[in-house]
């Protein structure tokens, strides 16, 4: 009755950005990602049947509240699939920046059902998990595949469609993201309540929705045909038209500070010189950048010597869910 498993964390490239149910997370868009292998969670799951409620460690603190009233609501969604009905120990040690746009939610909830279902005994396909793990947190469900993910939103209601498969094989191409750490600290609006305030009051909302099937179709096409600059135009465009539509909402918010616009134009900059390099941002400050191994030198002395930059950390493309032994959980 216990399991470890370690997942990465994805970044959007074409972003979800809008639910149409908000109980069992079904966007209102496709999305699709890279997974990255510099940000991982590994997460050990034992039920245990003397257990009266489910406990959560996160890096060896104890959690309550919010936080583990999500893993239990999560854990519940196993537990009636699996028609066992015993608490658990949650450990997970996570080594994202927790809630600084970093998608730590991602690489959490992939972690927490991987470990969760093996441990309970359920031998779900990866399909079966993607769809299961998205009701954890919409983003994780393409955090089940390294590489390229795509998160088709389905058309049912009760979500059986709505679940991410991969685009391309794991080594398909060797592309990297720099993310540029600007500040660790929470952050004001969390994406589900931003998304949320989207949807109910941007009249940007509807563009955003309406534009996504195109940029969908050309960055496939550019992922495929390992075109750079396609791929990073389309990306940064999405990325633009996201944060877009929160300027929309009411009251208005944005996620960039003033470093986060520092960044953006360094990165033009490095493209009006002759290196290849593209942003996107998620729901936080902090700010990553796509570019090519062979330019890895100068982007990381590009983007570290930004004042306000706190970290320049880089990846490669990442691998879907492991299953670790316990002696491999620290
Ligand atoms: C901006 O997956 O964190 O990172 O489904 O409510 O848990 P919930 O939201 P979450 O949203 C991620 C939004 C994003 C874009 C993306 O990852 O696609």
């Amino acid at each position: 009755m216990k399991a470890t498993a370690k997942a990465h964390t994805n970044i959007a490239l074409i972003k979800y950005w809008g639910k149409r149910n908000e109980e069992l997370i079904l966007p209102t868009n496709n999305s699709l990602s890279i997974t990255l292998d510099g940000f991982h969670t590994i997460t050990n799951v034992s039920f245990k049947e003397e257990l009266t409620n489910d406990v959560f460690y996160l890096n060896d603190s104890f959690v309550q509240g919010e936080q583990a009233d999500r893993v239990t609501k999560f854990l519940n969604l196993v537990r009636d699939l699996a028609g066992r009905y015993v608490f658990a120990e949650v450990k997970s040690v996570n080594a994202v920046p927790t809630a600084a746009g970093f998608a730590s939610s991602a690489s959490g909830f992939a972690a927490l059902a991987a470990a969760s279902t093996k441990a309970v005994g359920l031998n779900l396909s990866d399909e079966q998990l993607s769809r299961l793990t998205r009701q954890g947190s919409g983003s994780a469900c393409r955090s089940i595949y390294g590489g390229f993910a795509e998160w088709q939103k389905g058309e049912k209601e009760d979500g059986s469609d709505s679940f991410a498969v991969p685009v391309v094989a794991k080594d398909h191409w060797d592309i990297r993201v720099a993310a540029v750490v600007l500040s660790s600290k929470m952050k004001k609006v969390s994406s589900r309540a931003g998304m949320k305030r989207t949807v109910e009051t941007s009249p940007f909302f509807k563009g955003w929705v309406e534009s996504i099937p195109a940029d969908l179709q050309s960055i496939k096409e550019g992922i495929l045909e390992r075109d750079f600059t396609k791929v990073g135009e389309i990306a940064e465009a999405n990325c633009l038209k996201m944060h877009a539509t929160t300027l929309g909402a009411s009251p208005p918010f944005t996620y960039w500070l003033d470093t986060t616009v520092t960044v953006m134009q360094t990165v033009k900059q490095l493209r009006d010189s002759g290196i290849p390099a593209y942003f996107t941002i998620d729901a936080g400050p902090n700010v990553k950048v796509l570019y090519l191994p062979e330019y890895e030198v100068q982007i990381k002395q590009a983007l570290q010597s930004i004042q306000g930059v706190a970290d320049v950390k880089l990846s490669r493309v990442g691998q879907g869910i492991t299953y670790l032994g316990d002696e491999d959980f620290a």
